[in-house]
């Protein structure tokens, strides 16, 4: 049944604790249920947010709505981590309340500040008429995990010429400064990032002006922007909605995408040297990736597995999305390689050739140099395939299980260069992460097999194949 805007914005106290616990076990018990990924405990699961490391833990947050799968009343999450790889059960840490978060608490970023971790973030209300109102908000967490909201916005309205929508914003610290990046939109329906700039964390923040990359207009509003350092390089990661086909190839209702600059100009918000528009991930499942630099300088990403406006098989359980795995970045060549955190994942060897699948393992594929050819993961009625040639490789869900999103395609392919390729394929009952040539390409997405008990891998036979199981996190 649909969910009115009345019932999505209704308050968490008006669910029964039965209600909850109801979702919770039909999530739990899914046959989608994932292994090693982040999942909702109960509803819809979005937006990474608050990506930090802070009292010797790394520290995610995530939006839900726990009540169902929708996008309903939104709050954020929190898990953390040790490793990046084993997490912690979420606790709810920001809910919505009026006056500035009546409708949302937002998608937002953290920053660590003394013993303190600063959460700067979105507030969402909605007028009766469904007009919006968009805040940016502060709170400080403690190293016990307390949470204090302050009172009043570090930025109570869009600058003049802007709409209202204005959101997510990302906190960092450079050269004694603050700055913050934050997706908007012109009055004239072009996306931006603005540009931010504070003395301290609470303030006051003013406008240097929309982030100057040189790449035109790409839409009429860009989310979830990034600022990443990377290799002595800077990445901007953002999403933008409304971008031409034409001018970048995407199929997914909005891509997640980059630009690698050589620097910064934090007095203009001027990109230096800008290289091209690129995807972040060229999968069917991939939106709203956030990434932090840790405490050893490294960047580490991790993205929702979902989009916007997207039904998915799950939503008939009562709940929907997961986050991919935690993957650090490198550049080479100005492009971004993805590495995986897997190392306390990796379980027995075992024979893909041989062996059924459980869904939960790692396989790894060596293309030799120009061949043509056709993996097939799956049993007499599903499968996932992947086809390549000399210049492509193609990733096909369509007889992959469960149809859904099928109005934005159910193949993926990317080109790549001549020579031999190698593959990393990570399964997890309900996802795929694929890893093309130690990760310079990923094409990740969502799968919903009716029946995975009796899934083989059949491959041609110049292709090495071997696997690892996964353990549980
Ligand atoms: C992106 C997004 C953000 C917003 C959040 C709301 O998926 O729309 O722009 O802050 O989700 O959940």
């Amino acid at each position: 049944p649909e969910w009115t805007t009345k019932q999505r914005y209704m308050p968490y106290a008006s669910y029964s604790q039965e209600y909850q616990t109801q979702l919770i076990q039909a999530q739990r018990t899914s046959q989608y249920h994932l292994s090693y990924h982040i999942q909702p405990e109960s509803g819809l699961l979005n937006d990474p947010n608050g990506f930090s490391f802070f009292n010797g833990k790394w520290q995610l947050f995530y939006q839900n709505f726990p009540y169902g799968a929708v996008h309903g009343l939104k709050s954020w999450q929190h898990v953390t981590s040790s490793d990046l790889t084993h997490w912690s059960a979420p606790s709810l840490a920001l809910q919505p309340h009026a006056p500035y978060t009546t409708n949302g608490v937002y998608s937002g970023s953290a920053l660590p500040i003394g013993d303190r971790l600063f959460l700067m973030y979105t507030g969402n209300v909605r007028g009766e008429d469904g007009t919006r109102k968009s805040t940016q908000l502060g709170a400080w967490m403690a190293a016990d995990g307390t949470i204090t909201e302050l009172d009043q916005p570090l930025i109570a309205e869009p600058p003049a010429g802007y709409t209202a929508h204005f959101r997510d914003p990302q906190i960092v610290h450079v050269d004694d400064q603050y700055y913050a990046v934050i997706g908007a939109q012109r009055q004239d329906l072009v996306g931006e990032i603005l540009v931010y700039q504070a003395p301290q964390p609470e303030g006051p923040w003013s406008l240097i002006g929309p982030l100057d990359w040189q790449q035109g207009d790409l839409g009429y509003m860009m989310e979830c922007p990034n600022i990443a350092f990377v290799d002595g390089k800077v990445v901007i990661l953002f999403c933008p909605q409304g971008l031409a086909r034409s001018r970048f190839n995407y199929q997914n209702i909005y891509p997640n995408t980059y630009v690698i600059a050589d620097a910064i100009d934090w007095t203009s918000g001027r990109l230096v040297n800008p290289g091209q528009l690129q995807t972040v991930d060229a999968g069917f499942d991939s939106y709203a990736t956030q990434v932090v630099n840790g405490p050893d300088a490294q960047a580490y990403a991790v993205s929702w597995m979902g989009l916007p406006e997207i039904g998915y098989p799950t939503d008939a359980e009562g709940w929907q999305g997961c986050l991919s795995l935690i993957k650090r970045l490198t550049i080479k060549d100005n492009q971004l390689y993805q590495e995986p955190i897997v190392q306390s994942l990796l379980g027995n060897h075992f024979e893909p050739l041989h062996d059924t699948l459980k869904l939960q393992e790692v396989l790894r594929f060596d293309l030799e140099t120009d061949t043509t050819g056709e993996i097939r993961l799956g049993n007499a009625d599903e499968a996932l395939q992947l086809n390549w040639t000399a210049d492509t490789l193609t990733v096909d869900r369509t007889q992959a299980g469960i149809a859904f999103g099928e109005t934005y395609g159910t193949t993926r392919t990317i080109t790549w260069s001549k020579g031999s390729h190698q593959l990393e394929l990570y399964l997890d009952h309900s996802t795929f992460e694929l890893f093309v040539d130690g990760g310079q390409q990923v094409l990740s997405g969502r799968i919903f097999p009716r029946q995975k008990q009796a899934w083989t891998v059949s491959a041609p036979e110049q292709v090495r194949v071997t696997g690892q199981r996964l353990k549980t996190m």
